[in-house]
């Protein structure tokens, strides 16, 4: 990490900079929501296409998914939601404040890793520990993270479901579908993006932890015996998939998450956790699902949910690998890993040194003046060219030259070109790189092999 990534310092630059911004803004903000403004979303796009493209498309044995947010109720039920996804809170017992108890724990440096909510009551009582404003603290209760909803006009019981907590259920309730119509071979993947929901009880740390996320999943579905061979292939893949969107890797730590620890479906955990400027965080997370799921819900629907293997004639419940991957924490560990802050021309600059394969603006291109009508034609010339053969080129003339190289840098473009007099005499322009702020002339006939 940048040591000079602080919070402040990326929440100021993504907003300023149209990345980011509090979710209801104009009516005070609504914790735990965020909005994604013009380059927030370009980055956010960069990123999910890429995870696409490297887990789902260019795999054979990988499918896509885009399932429905809402689903019957059942689902819940079987896939162990409604039961047991629950935090514990307590509350200040004289100003009502809630908090996540685990959490009010560790704010005031105790461990609570591996912790049961039991334990975690009786770590509370007997310590005697209080709220942050020295009031005594509640009993310790537990409260399901999943936000309820009604469909259709009823009240009643038949009518609730809830915002999916996961996009993997929408997995595995297609699972038969996908069995049915594709007829994939064992071993194969399903993968899906998606918005997830969680009503956290206290939101915080900007997108690292809020209501509403957006998930990139892949279910890979395999022969029981071979669990531990694709567990490791997703270990490595997510490795390679750090590298490629430029996460630092001496910032990434491997944990292996305790039984006590694990979600109540997953026999084995590694946590990729990341060095965010608020402490180190889980990232992205590779459970061995086992046959949890899928044996659920055939037990729920009375659907078979198996595969048959015919050379051997025999059916398996297949076992789940499940790499999944919080896009929002990937945005943020992308920020910080790529915010740089140095000096050029005896000025203080901020950039983003993002891969170009995310960038969100790929090149910029300027005419040195606006006035000058003869250099805004030709600079509409060069944008015209590139925006044809590469994607993301943005066409800016507004404020001086200087002023839209630091825009740039702050969005973190890897390019600018620039029309300026000599253009006109000799068809060359300026290409600058962002992060040495080195500028070379070229031919605009050579740009787009040099820019490819
Ligand atoms: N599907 C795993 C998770 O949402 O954490």
């Amino acid at each position: 990490m940048s040591e000079k990534a602080t919070m402040e310092k990326i929440v100021s630059l993504a907003k300023r900079r149209g990345f980011i911004f509090p979710g209801s803004n104009i009516y005070g903000g609504l914790s735990g929501f965020w909005d994604y403004g013009p380059y927030g979303v370009m980055l956010k796009n960069n990123i999910t296409r890429l995870w696409w493209r490297i887990f789902v498309e260019e795999r054979e044995d990988v499918h896509g998914l885009d399932s429905a947010i809402l689903m019957r109720q059942d689902v819940w039920q079987a896939s162990g939601h409604v039961g047991g996804f629950v935090d514990a809170v307590v509350s200040d017992t004289v100003n009502g404040r809630q908090f996540r108890a685990d959490h009010l724990l560790e704010d005031q440096g105790y461990d609570p890793t591996g912790m049961s909510i039991e334990d975690i009551s009786n770590h509370i009582k007997e310590n005697n520990i209080k709220s942050p404003n020295g009031n005594p603290l509640s009993e310790v209760s537990t409260f399901n993270m999943m936000f309820e909803t009604c469909i259709g006009a009823g009240k009643g019981e038949e009518s609730k479901s809830y915002l999916r907590p996961e996009t993997a259920q929408g997995i595995f309730a297609n699972f038969k579908n996908i069995m049915d119509s594709v007829h994939p071979q064992l071993p194969f993947g399903i993968g899906q993006i998606g918005k997830a929901f969680r009503n956290e009880i206290a939101p915080r740390d900007f997108i690292f932890r809020a209501r509403e996320f957006e998930q990139m999943e892949l279910e890979y579905f395999v022969h029981p015996d071979e669990w531990e061979k694709w567990f490791d292939h997703y270990r490595e893949e997510i490795w390679r998939w750090m590298d490629m969107i430029g996460l630092d890797r001496d910032s990434i730590h491997e944990l292996e998450v305790p039984a006590e620890d694990r979600a109540h479906y997953s026999k084995r955990t590694i946590d990729f956790e990341f060095d965010y400027p608020f402490g180190r965080k889980e990232l992205y997370g590779l459970a061995y699902r086992t046959d949890f799921d899928l044996k659920s819900h055939a037990s729920k629907s009375g659907q078979e949910l198996s595969y048959l293997d015919q050379e051997k004639n025999e059916r398996v419940v297949p076992h789940v690998i499940e790499p999944s991957l919080g896009v929002d924490r990937t945005l943020l560990a992308v920020l910080v890993s790529a915010y740089r802050e140095d000096e050029m021309n005896g000025e203080k600059r901020v950039f983003l040194s993002l891969p170009v394969a995310i960038a969100p603006v790929r090149v910029a291109v300027f005419p040195l003046m606006k006035n000058k009508s003869d250099l805004v034609s030709k600079a509409r010339e060069v944008f015209e060219i590139l925006k044809k053969e590469i994607p993301r080129v943005i066409y800016d003339e507004s404020g001086s030259i200087g002023k839209r190289y630091r825009r740039q840098d702050e969005i973190g473009t890897p390019h600018c070109v620039t029309v300026d007099f000599d253009t006109l005499d000799d068809q060359t322009v300026t290409v600058r790189d962002r992060d040495s702020g080195e500028q070379k002339r070229l031919k605009i006939e050579d740009l787009l092999a040099e820019l490819k």
